[in-house]
């Protein structure tokens, strides 16, 4: 009994093992800690930064050029009208503002095309509005 509960885990984890290696969406371009928060808030499965997926390629968002601000309230409270033909993305409240904040910061810095008077160097964007501590 023991070996057949054995050889079912066994299988169950090899089908999880190669749908993972079937994903035709690579994650190698996703920061380490970016990738860690991805996986945590279930991002992962809809988002790559180059690539579309069941939701836009975050460098497709960066080129909205919205701020940071911006964009965490768009991960609390998705506008489906901004990306006609997706489905709507699901509010994802659970993500703390802090949590948020960084994703957002990242989805920013994916835009290839740097825009007039937007500083490379300048990072931090807004910066004075990133650090409110309204936490929710
Ligand atoms: C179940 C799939 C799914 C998950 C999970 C998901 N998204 Fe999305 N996301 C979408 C889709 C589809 C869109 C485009 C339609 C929309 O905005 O409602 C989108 C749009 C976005 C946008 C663009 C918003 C705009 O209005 O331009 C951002 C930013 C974003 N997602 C970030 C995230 C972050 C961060 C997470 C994880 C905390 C996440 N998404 C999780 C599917 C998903």
């Amino acid at each position: 009994m023991k070996k057949i509960v054995g050889i079912f885990f066994a299988s169950a984890a090899l089908a999880v093992a190669s749908f993972d290696a079937n994903a035709q969406a690579p994650t190698s371009d996703i920061p380490a800690d970016m990738n860690a928060l991805m996986s945590k808030y279930t991002c992962i499965a809809c988002h790559r930064p180059n690539q579309r997926l069941v939701g836009p390629a975050y460098s497709d968002v960066a080129k909205k050029k919205y701020s940071t601000e911006e964009i965490v309230n768009l991960i609390y409270n998705p506008i489906p009208a901004h990306w006609p033909g997706y489905p709507p993305m699901a509010p994802m409240k659970q993500v703390p503002k802090e949590d948020a904040v960084k994703l957002a910061v990242w989805i920013n810095s994916l835009d290839s095309t740097p825009a007039p008077g937007k500083k490379a160097g300048s990072s931090k964007g807004k910066g004075k509005s990133k650090s409110k501590s309204s936490k929710a």
